[in-house]
């Protein structure tokens, strides 16, 4: 049997952040970054919350990648706060860093239902609806996703307009994100005909808007529908799981700080090669391994061209690595310039341990060993 669920009630479009002031909540955490907190963004927040008389304080010590000190900050403010809600405000740093600070405060003190109500900054991770939270244990250098249907939000707000103030960058690679998002959980061996739906029309939305989000922050109408994407991409990955590229990713940003959407868009292109065992080098062959027909129907979807199945898979590495260069993402660590070769080639057999044990390489269409993963990290130096 297979089961697909929405926990998360969606409120989107405009005005959606009305929804503030009907929630049937008085008490409300708000957790934030610092940014989001000096900007005239959180007004967005607190003021629907001030006109419908509720009572509100903010916790905004959230830094990216959801470090464990700053959650054990979060629940502690949290206990002594003890909200009836959280209302989680920013990118997938925040979102996380709400989800694990509600998990782990409600352990230690379980003092009734607190919802989560998600309000994302960033077009990217799809936090909101799903039930993984990214920690960080910044000694160890490894980033665990967390697991467990209790962390998934109640409720998602969606209005772009919190993401008209992203800068190019960041658009770029929690663009990227979206777009990893929806690739693995389609190949993925989870993935079913809802996760399939939700994941081609998010990637239909970032071939035809994430571009146009990047070289226009004010083109709301991109903005908009590269946030609805991201939050597609969520569900479908909610269901589907991952691959690979996450399990790779996320030790590359716990290890070396790269941008978690920057590490997908940059392993993204080997990782189509190494499932699909299509390489520049290929010629057809009489058996495909079945991830082909699936990456196949992907480049149709971004309207790529098809003579043959070689030649589909390696239009859509192509376009990958064309996104990735009219965005202005490194193709390689080395063209990133901040970290020094001897210190990535000393970090491979370690990152290749964490990676393999991290949940979402279960779902990768293709079991790899550690030597496979090793040299995956070893093309990614440089071309
Ligand atoms: N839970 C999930 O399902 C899931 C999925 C994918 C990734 N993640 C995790 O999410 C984290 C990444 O989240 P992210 O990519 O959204 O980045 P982020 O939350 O770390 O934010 C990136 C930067 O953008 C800034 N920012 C956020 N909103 C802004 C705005 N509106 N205007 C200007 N700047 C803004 C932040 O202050 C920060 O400096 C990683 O830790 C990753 O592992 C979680
Ligand atoms: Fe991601």
């Amino acid at each position: 049997m297979q089961t697909f669920e929405m926990k998360t009630v969606i409120h989107f479009g405009s005005n959606s952040l009305d929804r503030l002031k009907t929630i049937p909540y008085q008490r409300i955490l708000i957790i934030t970054d610092p940014f989001v907190a000096q900007s005239e963004m959180i007004r967005l927040i607190t003021e629907p919350l001030k006109s419908a008389g509720k009572e509100y304080d903010i916790f905004s010590d959230v830094v990216p990648d959801a470090p464990l000190d700053k959650i054990a900050a979060g629940v502690r403010k949290f206990l002594e706060y003890m909200p009836e809600a959280v209302v989680a405000v920013g990118g997938g740093s925040a979102m996380d860093s709400s989800k694990a600070i509600r998990e782990f405060a409600l352990k230690i003190n379980p003092y009734g239902h607190v919802a989560l109500i998600a309000i994302p900054t960033t077009s990217g991770t799809g936090s909101e609806v799903t039930s993984f939270a990214v920690i960080n244990d910044t000694n160890a250098h490894i980033k665990y996703p967390l697991v467990s249907d209790s962390l998934t939000a109640e409720e998602a707000i969606l209005d772009a307009e919190l993401v008209r103030s992203v800068p190019p960058s960041v658009t770029a690679d929690t663009g990227m994100d979206v777009f990893t998002h929806a690739l693995e959980s389609y190949v993925s061996t989870a993935h079913n005909e809802f996760s399939a739906a939700l994941a081609e029309k998010a990637i239909e939305i970032c071939g035809v808007f994430l571009l146009r989000a990047y070289l226009d922050g004010n083109d709301m109408h991109a903005r908009q529908k590269m946030h609805v994407a991201s939050c597609l991409a969520g569900l479908s990955f909610n269901t589907a799981g991952l691959g690979i590229t996450h399990s790779m990713a996320h030790q590359l940003g716990a290890v070396f700080h790269i941008p978690h959407g920057r590490a997908n868009a940059m392993l993204l292109p080997h990782i189509v090669e190494y499932n699909s065992g299509i390489n520049k080098h290929s010629r057809s062959q009489t058996e495909y391994h079945p991830s082909v027909k699936r990456y196949a129907n992907i480049a149709h979807v971004l309207g790529l061209s098809n003579y043959n199945k070689v030649m589909t898979v390696r239009s859509l590495v192509n376009w990958i690595q064309f996104m990735q260069k009219e965005m202005n993402i490194p193709l390689t660590i080395q063209e990133l310039g901040t970290v020094t070769p001897d210190a990535y080639f000393a970090a491979i057999d370690r990152m290749a341990d964490a990676a393999l044990a991290d949940t979402c390489t279960v779902n990768n269409p293709r079991v790899p060993t550690k030597e496979d993963i090793m040299n995956i990290y070893k093309k990614l130096w440089s071309f």
